[in-house]
């Protein structure tokens, strides 16, 4: 993961670093550090921790044009100042900060780096010792970049200064993000364009094996083959905007604020589906299987899908991305893969689409970020438009993952009806009434969520939660997904360990563990599913548990083995899956508050996962 940041210009770069480093948090917190020129003398500190106790008062009152930023999430090397970026060579003539993971990085060290005394335990300062390697051999900046990247294998997005070059800041990368922000006699490098938005929405995307340098006024930029290429500008004031925490105290209660406008902004798109490009008749009308891969809440959301696809007769599949890299395939060209990442960065995500393409295989991806790298991959993307999710724990993309998923399965419905008939799809055909009003309805939904109500509801439920030591999710069918979904939410932000469970599935083993301190949620949004977890009730019941129902059936609250009941709104069968996990979503909130941690960062993780 990480986040690197970095600025040359006619103002202080320190504040800007700051600045960057504090957007790209998200990325990774285990330290954080900076590298600046200031008169031509070459300073790097860093320390562990956030990057607020990075900018102390020493550092903000540097004052510096040119320097480079990292937060980090450590991969190789413990959590450490030593293993804090940026690193430097032997002979401190190059200074870097990484974001990836060097795969050959011990081959290189042996090769390369003989009697070297490294000074961490990071793949990073083996960059830092190559390059200078190369750079003390040929005194060339940019023909070292090039040998460099020829012998990396891995992820890695480079910023990099030279002790002798107070003017440039020079890049390279493979895999992880690396955007330019070009603004006014200044220019940035960032992994994310929130690292330099409000100061400019001009940016440039740089390419897998592209490297280069950016100065105050210019910049160039090489393809793999050393050819000096030029590219396009483009603008992000579209989809970063409204990205502080405005009156919230937290990223997460502010983006779960947002699931309603999430939905609302998702299904807008959506109207007119076919003019998104991505969707092409064709492809569906070939498609006989369907195979979703994701991690995480984005996996959640792929067996919600899975349900959906299968609801309309599609053969539908989910598996992990980790695992789906090692379980065997079976390739067949009427199978559709589609991948689910907010992101759009998760390296399990990113690999299984790649190998899916190595099989000639077709891929969609459903992401958040229009920009990622998941979208260049992928033959077709289908946005989801949720906003920029800043805390670590997705909420609004989860909603807006299951809406896409369910207007993609109507959609498919549409073409196979229309084969089906051996009608042609034409014009008036694709404005299909019963797509829009199903994103009609959708949003009808959208606009009636209270997320209040909710708060007002889940509140009071904190303590019970904190105190218990075990907490289990139970549900049939699509509540077994808001079970799992629930139980990671919780897990995640809280610490407490919690476990999901279909309903029937406890008594074969897990029921040994319920006692007076375990507390269950049962959810209930299928009527017809509603007696199988009502027996599973009275089995926790009598062996002490608490049981919570999470339901839009009043006429539960009266059953007398339940101790709390949280009221979902009424809707149709299919839409509760997009809003039934709104309660537990801020209940783990709430939880992970009241238990003194950060649910923004919580301990141990970061936004995306770019390692395998
Ligand atoms: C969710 O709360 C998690 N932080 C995590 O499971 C996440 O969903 C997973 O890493 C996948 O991320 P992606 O959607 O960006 O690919
Ligand atoms: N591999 C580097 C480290 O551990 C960078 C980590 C990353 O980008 O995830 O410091």
């Amino acid at each position: 993961m990480c986040g690197i940041i970095g600025y040359i210009g006619e103002n202080n770069a320190i504040d800007f670093l700051h600045y960057g480093l504090k957007k790209l948090e998200y990325r990774g917190y285990d330290s954080a550090g900076v590298a600046y020129f200031n008169k031509n003398q070459l300073t790097v500190y860093k320390k562990v921790g956030q990057v607020d106790n990075l900018f102390d008062e020493k550092l903000l009152k540097v004052n510096s044009n040119i320097g480079i930023g990292h937060t980090r999430w450590a991969t190789n090397g413990k959590i450490s100042t030593e293993n804090s970026h940026p690193h430097q060579s032997f002979s401190k003539t190059i200074t870097l900060v990484h974001n990836g993971i060097i795969e050959n990085c011990t081959e290189l060290k042996n090769k390369y780096l003989k009697g070297i005394n490294l000074q961490s335990e990071t793949d990073t300062e083996v960059v830092a010792n190559l390059l200078e390697f190369f750079y003390l051999k040929n005194h060339h900046k940019l023909d070292s970049i090039k040998i460099l990247m020829s012998l990396l294998k891995g992820s890695y997005a480079l910023a990099i200064l030279f002790n002798d070059d107070c003017e440039n800041i020079y890049f390279l990368k493979n895999r992880s993000p690396l955007v330019i922000g070009c603004g006014n006699n200044c220019n940035f490098i960032s992994s994310d364009t929130l690292g330099f938005e409000k100061y400019t929405s001009k940016y440039i995307e740089i390419d897998d094996f592209e490297f280069g340098y950016i100065n105050k006024k210019n910049m160039e930029i090489f393809d793999k083959n050393s050819k000096k290429i030029t590219k396009n500008v483009k603008d992000c004031a579209n989809f970063q905007k409204i990205n502080n925490k405005m009156q919230f105290e937290h990223y997460m209660l502010k983006e779960i604020f947002e699931i309603p406008d999430a939905i609302k902004n998702t299904c807008e798109l959506y109207k007119n589906f076919e003019s998104i490009k991505i969707i092409n008749k064709n492809l569906f009308n070939k498609i006989k299987r369907i195979k979703l891969i994701a991690c995480g809440t984005s996996y959640h959301a792929s067996l919600i899908g899975e349900k959906y696809f299968r609801e309309i007769g599609f053969d539908a599949y989910t598996e992990i991305a980790s695992e789906f890299l090692y379980n065997k395939q079976i390739w067949q060209k009427d199978t559709l893969y589609i991948f689910i990442s907010q992101s759009g960065e998760t390296a399990d995500t990113l690999s299984c689409v790649e190998l899916c393409k190595k099989h000639n295989a077709k891929t969609l991806c459903i992401t958040n970020v229009p920009t990622s790298r998941i979208t260049k991959i992928c033959d077709y993307t289908l946005p989801i438009c949720c906003g920029p999710e800043i805390a670590v724990a997705s909420t609004k993309a989860f909603n807006g993952q299951v809406c896409s998923l369910l207007v993609l399965s109507k959609y498919l419905q549409f073409i196979k009806k229309i084969n089906i008939k051996k009608k042609k799809l034409n014009k008036k055909d694709t404005h299909s009434t019963s797509i829009n009003k199903l994103i009609s309805k959708i949003i009808k939904i959208s606009k009636s969520i209270n997320i209040n109500t909710f708060i007002r509801q889940v509140k009071p439920l904190t303590q019970m939660v904190k105190e218990s030591k075990n907490v289990f999710f139970v549900g049939k069918d699509y509540d077994y997904v808001l079970a799992l979904e629930s139980a990671l939410k919780l897990k995640e932000i809280s610490y407490i360990n919690s476990v999901a469970y279909p309903s029937g599935e406890l008594k074969h083993g897990t029921i040994s563990l319920v006692d007076n301190n375990t507390l269950t949620f049962a959810y209930i949004t299928e009527k017809k599913l509603s007696s199988k977890t009502l027996n599973v009730i009275n089995q926790i019941k009598s062996r002490g548990g608490k049981v919570v129902v999470i339901s839009p059936f009043i006429e539960l609250q009266k059953f007398e083995n339940i101790d709390y009941f949280i009221k979902l709104p009424e809707v149709n069968n299919y839409f509760y899956p997009i809003i039934s996990i709104i309660p537990m979503q801020i209940l783990s909130y709430y939880v992970s508050v009241s238990l003194g941690n950060n649910p923004d960062k919580p301990r141990n993780l970061a936004k995306s996962v770019t390692v395998e």
